[in-house]
Parts: C-alpha cells; sequence; structure tokens
C-alpha cells in the first residue's frame, strides 16, 4: 500500500485483526469508545474487517465489532485486498510469523504486540518490510502501555544509549509483589495474574523470565541497534523466589524484582560490549524501580546527552496494551513512513556480548548452616579464597522457613561488588567443604 497523508475525507483504514482474545477485543472496544478522537488525530476513520480466531463459538471480553467478520481462516485476512494493515494479535511464534510473512508479501503494514515472534524470528520479517517499504510497528510488544519502543526509535535518536534496565514482565512484578505485600502464596498470585489478563497464554514464559528476554532483546536493537540473540541473553525466573527471602530482603530494606538489564562495558582499548541478562534482584527501597507495584513496569536508562531517565506505567492488561496497538495504527492511519527498528539499515550487526560469569555486582546470598562454633569461620574462609568480600551478615537463631526435615539456620550475607564466577566458585567451595545443610541461595543486589 502507498503512503498517503489523509485527507478529511479519506477513506477508513481498513485492518485484519488475528486474535480475539485480552488485547484483540481490548481494541475493538477501544476503537469503538475512542471513535471520534480516532477521526480528530488522523482525519479518518478505522473499521476492522476480518477477526480471525481459532474458536468461533467461544465467549469474549468484549463484543464483536458491528461489521466485522469472524473466520478460522488466515487467508481471509492477508489475502483482502482491501485490508490495509494486519493487527497481529494471536502470539505465538509459528502461525504469527506465517500470518506476518504473507501479510507482507500481500502488501500490508503489520502492527504487533508479539515480543516472541520478533524477538526469536523477527530477522526476515524487518528484512521483508523494509524491501517492501511497509511498516511494521510494535509498541505494546515491550511494556504494555509504556510508550518505550517509540522514544527509543524517535525520540531518544540523538542520544547514545549507555545503559538501561527496568521491570519488563507484568505477570512476575504482580506475583512479586503480591508475596511482598499480601503475604500471598506464589502459586495464588500466578492465578490471579492469569484472571487478570497478564499472564502468556504459557505462562512459563512469564514466571521463567523469557518474556522479559523478548522484550530485553527488542529493547537492545533498538537502543544499541545490533541484534543481541535471545539465546546469548542470560535468564532467571522467579520460580524458586522463597517468602523466606523476600522478607530477609525487606530486613535489609530491599525488595526482590525480576530485572532485565542491559549495559555498555569498555575494554582497555575503550572497545564497547554488552552485558545482557534477565534476573532476580535486590532492589533499594529508596529506588524507584523498587516502588513498581502489580502489573506495572518501569523502564529506567542512562543516555549520553539527556542523562537518566524513567518511563513507568501499565505493562500488561486488555486496554492498556490495546491503547499502544492503536497508537501504531493510527501512525499508519496517518500516512507515516516505515521506520521500523530505528536504522536505516534493517540488517542490524551482531552485538559483542560479554559472558554472564565476568559480570560484576553486589550478592545476597542465604546459607543455611549448622549452628556450631568455627562455621563462620570456615565460610568466610570459602569467600576470601575466591576474593569475595562480606558488606553485611545477619543471622537467624530460630530455624523457620526451611524445607521440610533440613536442620540448620540461616545465616544472610550481603557482599561488595564481585564477579559472578568468583561467587559461585565461593559457594562451591562450601558445598564442596560440606558446609551447607541446603543449596545456597543467591541474588544480584543493585
Ligand atoms: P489471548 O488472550 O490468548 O488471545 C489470543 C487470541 O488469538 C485468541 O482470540 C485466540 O483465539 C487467537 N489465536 C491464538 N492462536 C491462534 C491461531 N493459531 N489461529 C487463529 N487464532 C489464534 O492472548 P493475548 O493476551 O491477547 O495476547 C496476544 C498477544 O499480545 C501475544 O503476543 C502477547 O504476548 C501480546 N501481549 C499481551 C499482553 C497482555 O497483557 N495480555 C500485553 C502485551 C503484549 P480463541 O479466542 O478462539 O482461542
Ligand atoms: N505476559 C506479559 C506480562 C504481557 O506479564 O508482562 C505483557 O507483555
Amino acid at each position: 500500500m502507498a503512503n498517503m497523508a489523509p485527507s478529511p475525507d479519506a477513506k477508513p483504514l481498513t485492518l485484519a485483526l488475528a486474535g480475539f482474545g485480552t488485547v484483540g477485543s481490548g481494541l475493538g472496544h477501544l476503537l469503538e469508545e475512542n471513535a471520534d478522537q480516532i477521526r480528530r488525530r488522523s482525519g479518518r476513520s478505522i473499521r476492522i474487517k476480518h477477526i480471525l480466531v481459532r474458536n468461533l463459538l467461544k465467549a469474549r471480553q468484549y463484543a464483536i465489532p458491528e461489521g466485522a467478520m469472524i473466520t478460522r481462516d488466515p487467508e481471509t485476512l492477508t489475502d483482502d485486498p482491501e485490508v490495509d494493515v494486519l493487527v497481529e494479535l494471536i502470539g505465538g511464534i509459528e502461525d504469527a510469523h506465517d500470518l506476518v510473512d504473507r501479510a507482507l508479501d500481500h502488501d500490508k503494514h503489520v502492527v504487533t504486540a508479539n515480543k516472541a515472534l520478533l524477538a526469536e524470528a523477527g530477522d526476515d520479517l524487518f528484512l521483508k518490510a523494509e524491501q517492501r517499504n511497509l511498516i511494521l510497528r510494535y509498541e505494546a510488544s515491550v511494556a504494555g502501555a509504556v510508550p518505550i519502543v517509540q522514544a527509543l526509535k524517535e525520540s531518544l535518536a540523538g542520544n547514545r544509549i549507555i545503559s538501561l534496565m527496568g521491570i519488563l514482565n507484568g505477570t512476575s512484578n504482580y506475583i512479586l509483589s503480591e508475596m511482598t505485600t499480601a503475604g500471598i502464596e506464589f502459586a495464588d498470585a500466578l492465578q490471579q495474574a492469569q484472571r487478570l489478563g497478564y499472564a502468556e497464554a504459557d505462562p512459563t514464559l512469564d514466571i521463567d523470565g523469557h518474556d522479559a528476554a523478548h522484550k530485553l532483546a527488542l529493547l537492545i536493537r533498538l537502543a544499541f541497534g545490533v541484534n543481541y540473540p535471545c539465546r546469548s541473553i542470560f535468564v532467571r525466573g522467579i520460580r524458586d523466589i522463597a517468602s523466606l527471602d523476600i522478607s530477609f530482603a525487606r530486613e535489609f530494606n530491599y525488595r526482590i524484582k525480576l530485572i532485565g538489564q542491559v549495559r555498555e562495558v569498555r575494554d582497555e582499548s575503550g572497545v564497547p560490549h554488552l552485558e545482557a541478562g534477565v534476573f532476580p534482584a535486590l532492589v533499594q527501597d529508596t529506588f524507584l524501580l523498587a516502588r513498581v507495584g502489580g502489573a506495572y513496569n518501569a523502564v529506567r536508562l542512562d543516555a549520553n546527552a539527556s542523562g537518566p531517565m524513567f518511563f513507568h506505567g501499565r505493562g500488561a492488561g486488555a486496554l492498556p496494551t490495546a491503547g499502544a496497538v492503536l497508537a501504531d495504527i493510527l501512525a499508519i492511519a496517518r500516512g507515516e513512513r516505515p521506520n521500523n527498528t530505528g536504522y536505516v539499515n534493517g540488517e542490524l550487526p551482531m552485538a559483542s556480548i560479554v559472558p554472564s560469569e565476568e559480570w560484576r555486582s553486589r550478592y545476597y546470598v542465604r546459607l543455611t548452616v549448622q549452628d556450631k562454633p568455627g562455621t563462620l569461620r570456615d565460610l568466610a574462609g570459602c569467600m576470601a579464597a575466591e576474593d569475595v568480600s562480606v558488606a553485611s551478615m545477619i543471622q537467624k537463631s530460630q530455624i523457620r522457613n526451611l524445607s521440610e526435615g533440613a536442620s540448620g539456620v540461616p545465616l544472610v550475607f550481603m557482599t561488595h561488588e564481585t564477579s559472578a564466577r568468583a561467587m559461585a566458585n565461593a559457594l562451591m567451595r562450601m558445598s564442596d567443604g560440606g558446609l551447607l545443610e541446603e543449596p545456597a541461595v543467591f541474588h544480584r543486589v543493585l
């Protein structure tokens, strides 16, 4: 489709909407609720012609918009010459890839909220869109309603980004917040997040950190203009976070958050490399990131001209996400030109990657040990042997919340900055020396 600036009597923009679940039905609702605003902002109306679903008979959160035809046949959407834009909200990778690829082949612009698709299998789609001069927009795929994609692509284009960290998964943040403030168990909090429409169809993507890693891979592309393959991102989720560690963290004035982080580190010759990971971390109570609760997301970045910046908003849910999808559709309705990756050449170079064992950080370490003379000396010896320096320590005399059958007392350390390799080696020494009653628990500290 050619790019044209709309005139007041421009013809409606015609959408084919793939998916009418949480986000898709939210979009249908917003298109009706904000119809006047849409016309004022784009000079034309927007209508949905086709809706693709798997189950034609399923009850929907919002009604099927008037005039839209519902189908199970993807080609009805991609092959209809009247359709201007395919909106992909089915999720997953394979079917979504086929759908988007075929839509581009049929000269449709594309809007998607699918971070898994773009992060794992998006390269050829970006390339095809560029070659065919089509728009591929994806604001909702990272941090829901928070306009971080547009900010990195356009508003901050005059900056060099130095580092970026954030809370990128609403479901995990909701679970950790509920465990911290309401004392709710992990499994119950996950169920609530699913009921509220925050979780992925496969919620292991949320709790094991892979959804946040997909978003981080997209942010890295936008911020640094390089390809950082998802498989190279260090990922650790929140499945094993224990209430005991949440309450110990509180005693040190920290909260546990699932963090996605990328930062540039320069070697002795000044050559820049990137380290990127998703992991639970202790965040100091006074940091804004620690205050991000529920399904909210946040991104904090540092850039060479602007300095630090903080973005905050709803990271998941029907209407917050649909609002971001609609903004992308409006940009197309206004006749904007493609700027899909934020860089003029869609084929981006590979990132130079720092191995995760070399990252430096402070650590929270919880050990379960026998309460007997000499234990502390032996533990300190293991740390000293790996050059890990302890900043503070608490010991609890009572035995609580340990695994069934385990004996011993919890001993909690905060270390000074050390490498991940040194930390792992010190813990290995303790385990090999028979000092630990249970496997050690350790998290980075921001
Ligand atoms: P959802 O509630 O599970 O809805 C998916 C919809 O797609 C359903 O209508 C489903 O049909 C349809 N569908 C799925 N696979 C299909 C297939 N192979 N062929 C045809 N139709 C198919 O998912 P969602 O939460 O709306 O998420 C949609 C996308 O937005 C995902 O990529 C997700 O990662 C992303 N996203 C979601 C949120 C959020 O808060 N939920 C936020 C940001 C981004 P049936 O209804 O008939 O089953
Ligand atoms: N499942 C995702 C989350 C949806 O919880 O953040 C938003 O991308």
